[in-house]
């Protein structure tokens, strides 16, 4: 059966990317003849019904901007059959034939749980946690990396000028990638991630190590899902005498906003394109994933049922380095 009309989503937590990804899926679409309908606020805009077609000009001056114009929010409705078949019936109403869902782990459970309904999606990763399987790179995680790295290094200006310990939280939810990858190329003494078990008097050991060593400062970098939270490690630090004083700064959402970066731009636009066509080819239960250099496909059934782990090679390389 040929495409008519599509529909575009965003669920979950926003990334930068997002917005260049809609851009993307809504001109591919339109120069192939197909219609395409704006869904707003993800599975809950979805349920209620709030859609609006989009057209080449309403997708115009969104590539730069962080965020999704399509807004974006998280739905318990959709987690049960009720609310899943009420999208069902609201996309059927609409004449939509086939639907993009573009979001993180979570959204790609929902979009596969809609196809298993038998109504064709296609999904699109992006978050900033990196943690969705089936792909190297989500949208939105480049751009996040670059922010946290942009924070840590202005952290470290006023940390050597005061020889101090910076503990820096960053997001990730259950998974560690961010901070692993910023506890490389920020030089970090110290990384805790979920995936790693790390005890107190081990991060205090190499503080007091860096301070030994004649370091002007000394970085933590630590994921929120970390079991050590960073209060607690300021807390201990702060009463082991380990030669630095040390400040907490949590990150919070800021890694989430921001105009996407270059890579961001091309992997969101490449995703969209992707997505769309494999949707008009008449793939469903499916989603879009970099692999290496190229775009491939991968069965949601597989992408839900893992998730996407950060190569802990690094995390050794990140102590040999920082000495
Ligand atoms: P993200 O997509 O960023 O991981 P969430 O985990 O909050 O964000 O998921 C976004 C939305 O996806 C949820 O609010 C819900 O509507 C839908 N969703 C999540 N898990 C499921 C599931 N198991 N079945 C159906 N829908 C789901
Ligand atoms: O999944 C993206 C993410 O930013 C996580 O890193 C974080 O734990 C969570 O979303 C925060 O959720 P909220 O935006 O609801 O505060």
């Amino acid at each position: 059966m040929k495409l008519r009309t599509i529909g575009v989503l965003t669920s979950g937590g926003d990334a930068p990317g997002i917005n260049p990804c809609i851009r993307a899926a809504a001109r591919l679409a339109i120069a192939r003849g197909v219609e395409v309908i704006g869904i707003q606020e993800g599975f809950d805009g979805l349920i209620r019904g709030e859609m609006s077609p989009l057209r080449a000009r309403d997708v115009s001056g969104i590539i730069h901007r962080g965020g999704t114009f399509l807004r974006t929010a998280r739905c318990p409705e959709f987690l049960n059959r009720k609310g899943q078949r009420q999208a069902l019936r609201e996309l059927n109403e609409a004449g939509i034939d086939g639907l993009v869902v573009i979001g993180g782990d979570g959204s790609m459970r929902g979009a596969h749980a809609l196809a298993g309904l038998g109504f064709p999606v296609v999904g699109v990763p992006s978050s900033i946690d990196n943690d969705v399987w089936g792909t190297d790179m989500s949208i939105g995680v480049d751009t996040a990396l670059n922010t946290i790295m942009q924070a840590v290094d202005k952290l470290r200006d006023t940390a050597s000028s005061h020889q101090r310990a910076f503990l820096v939280e960053t997001m990730g939810r259950g998974c560690g990638y961010l901070a692993l990858i910023v506890g490389v190329i920020c030089g970090a003494e110290v990384i805790l991630i979920p995936e790693v078990e790390t005890r107190l008097e081990q991060v205090s050991e190499a503080v007091e190590d860096a301070y030994a060593r004649g370091k002007t400062h000394a970085i933590i970098v630590a994921a929120e899902g970390a079991a050590l939270n960073v209060d607690q490690v300021a807390a201990h630090l702060n009463a082991h005498e380990v030669g630095f004083e040390t400040r907490v700064t949590i990150l919070g959402h800021v890694p989430r906003g921001g105009s996407p970066s270059a890579f961001d731009r091309m992997l969101a636009t490449r995703m969209g394109v992707e997505a769309v066509e494999a949707l008009m080819g008449g793939m469903t239960d499916v989603m879009v994933g970099l692999e290496g250099r190229e775009i491939e496909i991968a069965p949601l059934e597989e992408v839900v049922r893992n998730s996407r782990s950060p190569n802990l090679a690094f995390y050794k390389m990140a102590e040999i380095l920082a000495r």
